[in-house]
């Protein structure tokens, strides 16, 4: 495969393949393994992660690439085979998470800056080394009537330029992801606060990416939708499609080659319906494609329950649900797909 930024970018969003985000911090992993009574442990970690990426016709037909924790990106399987050999397989193509997490931010309550810039550089030409071409950093932006000031919407857009133009001088496609919450505290704003705030944070990202001479060609970014607090939801799909497209039209520029939405605490259906709407109802410049962690995982990691009786059944779900993110990522999915499974 070709080593060229513009080409790893295109292939992470081309054909109705999107990105598996299987990067969950140690943290955040326990807290869904907590969900199904499973104790996190390194090997457990492992196996989880192995079922999805042994899931081989959903890794070929629906996932471009993987987002890894670093703990993967170095593990092997069961049988000694490197996880990163198990998606290069698939022609997939393997990524990880190189962020230290979003830290209180100084001088600025309940808003976080992410961490991880120092010592980067040798970080991305080790992770490189060991097989990956993207890698993943997400900013994180509060959201009330009050939040965000513009002071953490400006430094956050700052680090994810310089993280981007970090990567991309040791060959890695930065995918770049400033993350309006949708389920944060406290959550019930409307989702036209939701289009004011993520128009603002994209036109600041753009404004630094371009300061810091990102290539816009070689980047992938990953932004939330538009939409309405988790504890005020009322907006139609077709609404927060509108309103999604409406802003990334007036901020991305159409040298970016794809746009990977996150799921962000949406429903497995909700992410899936919202992208299809967008994707059909529009002739867009960029492809619109999914980078979802809980809604391409949910059910998989239910199926399982961390049996090794139920990796197929984790398989299948997997593959389900992934097939249905290809099918929203081409503008052809409906409810019916659902209830055909
Ligand atoms: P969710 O789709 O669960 O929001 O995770 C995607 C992700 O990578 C967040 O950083």
């Amino acid at each position: 495969m070709s080593e060229r930024l513009e080409d790893i970018a295109v292939a992470m969003v081309a054909n109705g393949r999107g990105l598996l985000a299987a990067d969950e911090s140690t943290a955040t992993i326990k807290k869904r393994f907590d969900g199904i009574g499973l104790e996190s442990t390194e090997t457990s970690r492992r196996d989880y992660r192995e079922m999805l990426l042994r899931a081989d016709d959903a890794m070929r037909d629906y996932i471009s690439g993987v987002i890894l924790y670093e703990e993967t990106l170095f593990q092997n399987a069961a049988d000694g085979t490197s996880l990163v050999d198990i998606i290069r397989k698939a022609d997939s193509i393997p990524g990880i998470k190189v962020d230290a997490g979003a830290k209180p931010m100084a001088h600025f309550p309940n808003e976080t800056i992410t961490e991880g810039l120092d010592g980067l550089a040798a970080r991305l030409a080790k992770y490189h080394e060991a097989g990956a071409r993207f890698a993943k950093w997400r900013g994180v932006i509060a959201i009330s009537n009050a939040l965000p000031s513009r002071g953490a919407i400006r430094a956050n857009a700052h680090a994810l330029a310089r993280y981007a133009a970090l990567c991309q001088e040791a060959k890695i496609v930065p995918i770049v992801e400033p993350e309006v919450l949708m389920d944060g505290a406290p959550g019930d704003h409307s989702i036209e606060r939701s289009e004011e705030v993520t128009e603002w944070t994209l036109r600041t990202v753009f404004e630094e990416l371009g300061e810091l001479r990102v290539k816009l060609e070689g980047m992938i970014l990953k932004p939330s939708m538009v939409i309405d607090g988790k504890k005020a939801r009322k907006a139609s799909v077709d609404e927060v499609a509108e309103r999604t497209i409406k802003i990334l039209k007036r901020t991305v520029p159409a040298a970016v080659p794809g746009i990977a939405f996150l799921s962000g605490g949406q429903s497995t259906e909700e992410a899936t319906a919202h992208l299809s709407a967008m994707n059909a109802a529009h002739d867009l410049p960029w492809k619109l494609t999914f980078s979802y962690g809980r809604a391409l995982q949910q059910e998989a990691l239910n199926a399982w329950g961390g049996k090794a009786e139920n990796v197929a059944a984790g398989q299948r779900a997997f593959t389900h649900r992934a097939k249905m993110c290809s099918l929203a990522a081409k503008g052809s999915w409906t409810k019916d797909f659902e209830r055909a499974a």
